[in-house]
């Protein structure tokens, strides 16, 4: 997942001068969605190694020392500022790193921005309804961090929570063992309060059958649940590859809401719609709230922004805040890098007031990281002949494809285009980029074939691109 990779990929694979490779990818995208792009001659590939030298910015207190030396941290690793660089900026930096640094999903609720609706939503779901709740939308959109400012929410209200993140090798048996194993024996209806069983420090694990179950053997033992409620989430659902998995979890539901049960799970995962994380399971259906993670409102983006303001005391401007929303389109992920960039642009100016021209630079910068960090396969295939040629339907591809899955069809390409074009022509335009050049990936469904980018960041990199074009038009 690029989002989650950035860092560590830029710093593998910046996109070198001579790399044939745009530097700017801003700069690189042209000015105007309908225009094509420069050709590769016209590049400035050492905007890059511009944009991203910023060392006096980055080490402003280092920058002021004689004679060249090479950067040093700013605080000890357990967060104590360094005695010799003990600056107000260093601080304030580091302060703004806590704030808005976009590398982590939030855990708390003091810095967990808007999302209101969403969490009432689910706390009546779970409340009120009792039922189990699927919150599904795209990568960085926040619903980790919903899930664990939900748990915390849950907590204080004496649920047991149990947190589990899903990998792509999650197995049902295991998994479930150890979601067991942090629910306290005391809680089950077979053991007697004060009894020296009761007593026993000890978990429900034990009470499954020793070897391979199922969902139904794991609700047998859920059902007894007395004197709590337990919540199970089980978050990145989407990663599962094990389609018995998948079953046996839409089982357990069936089976835990037939029981009544004192359990219930929060699924998260990436995916368009309910049936798709979860599987067609018309069984299962009244069982189950799902909610959709919706792009932040533009009072949450200031929220947002709000928070890195308190904490390094500066002040996003009217057209600072503007821009990032516009840019950001609704991802807080990106509200963070963004204003996180900008925030640091504006400190390393030794100003406490972020413009616009710390934003755009933000903007830029962030554009350009984004684009080293693609495999350079990807890179030299957005910048050939045919990508120039076919940019506006790359960049409505894009926004056709940004929402949770990535996924898309012909048609919704045509409606980004604005009528602009034939399905026939999008659909071979398409192809195009599936078969030739390796941009997009294809696959046939129920209804009409799909597509999406085959790596993650491109079409987040294409919206961004045109969008920063059309701003500066
Ligand atoms: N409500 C929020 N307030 C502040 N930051 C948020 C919020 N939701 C998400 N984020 C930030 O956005 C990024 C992506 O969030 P995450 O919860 O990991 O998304 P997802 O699980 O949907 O991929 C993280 O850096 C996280 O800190
Ligand atoms: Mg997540």
């Amino acid at each position: 997942m690029i989002w989650k990779r950035k860092t560590r990929d830029m710093t593998e694979d910046g996109g070198a001068p001579g790399s044939g490779v745009p530097g700017s990818g801003f700069d690189a995208f042209e000015t105007d969605v309908g225009s094509p792009l420069p050709t590769e001659s016209e590049l400035d590939a050492g905007e890059a190694a511009r944009l991203s030298g910023r060392s006096a910015a980055d080490w402003p207190m280092a920058a002021l020392e004689p004679g060249p030396i090479l950067p040093r941290f700013i605080a000890s690793a357990s967060d104590e500022i360094e005695g010799d660089l003990s600056s107000e900026l260093a601080r304030r930096r580091l302060l703004l790193r806590d704030a808005l640094g976009a590398s982590q999903p939030v855990t708390a609720r003091e810095t967990f921005a808007g999302r209101r609706d969403a969490m009432s939503t689910l706390i009546k779901a779970v409340e009120e309804q009792r039922v189990h709740v699927v919150v599904y939308g795209e990568r960085g959109i926040g619903k980790t961090s919903l899930a664990h400012v939900f748990a915390e929410t849950a907590r204080e209200a004496r649920y047991h929570v149990i947190y589990a993140s899903c990998g792509t090798a999650a197995n049902f048996g295991d998994m479930f063992r150890s979601v067991l194993a942090r629910i306290p024996r005391i809680y089950h209806a077979s053991v007697l309060p004060n009894s020296p069983e009761g007593e026993k420090a000890g978990s429900l694990e034990p009470m499954l059958p020793e070897g391979p179950y199922g969902a139904r053997e794991l609700a047998e033992v859920l059902a007894g649940l007395v004197g709590t409620r337990v919540l199970v989430i089980l978050d990145e659902y989407d990663r599962v590859v094990d389609s018995n998995f998948r079953r046996e979890v839409a089982e357990l539901i069936k089976n835990l809401s037939d029981r009544a049960a004192r359990v219930q799970l929060v699924i998260t995962g990436v995916a368009l719609n309910l049936d798709e994380l979860i599987g067609y399971a018309p069984s299962i259906r009244r069982n189950i709230a799902g909610l959709p993670m919706s792009p932040l409102a533009p009072a949450e983006v200031r929220e947002l922004l709000r928070m890195g303001e308190r904490a390094a005391e500066i002040r996003y401007d009217k057209d600072s805040v503007a821009l990032i929303t516009r840019m950001a389109g609704g991802s807080p992920y990106l509200v963070r890098l963004l204003g996180h960039q900008a925030g640091l642009n504006a400190l390393g100016n030794r100003r406490d007031d972020v413009n616009y021209s710390d934003t755009r630079t933000a903007v830029e910068k962030v554009i350009a990281d984004w684009q080293a960090s693609l495999p350079r396969r990807i890179q030299a295939n957005l910048v050939r002949e045919e990508a120039r040629t076919h940019w506006p339907l790359l960049v409505a591809a894009a926004r056709a494809g940004s929402t949770a899955d990535g996924w898309f069809t012909v048609d919704d390409v045509v409606t980004e285009l604005g009528g602009n074009a034939t399905p026939i022509g999008v659909e071979r335009d398409l192809k195009l980029f599936v078969n030739v050049i390796d941009l997009l990936e294809r696959r046939e469904g129920h209804g009409d074939p799909q597509f999406r980018f085959s790596y993650p960041g491109v079409s987040a990199l294409l919206t961004m691109a045109a969008a920063m074009a059309r701003q500066e038009a």
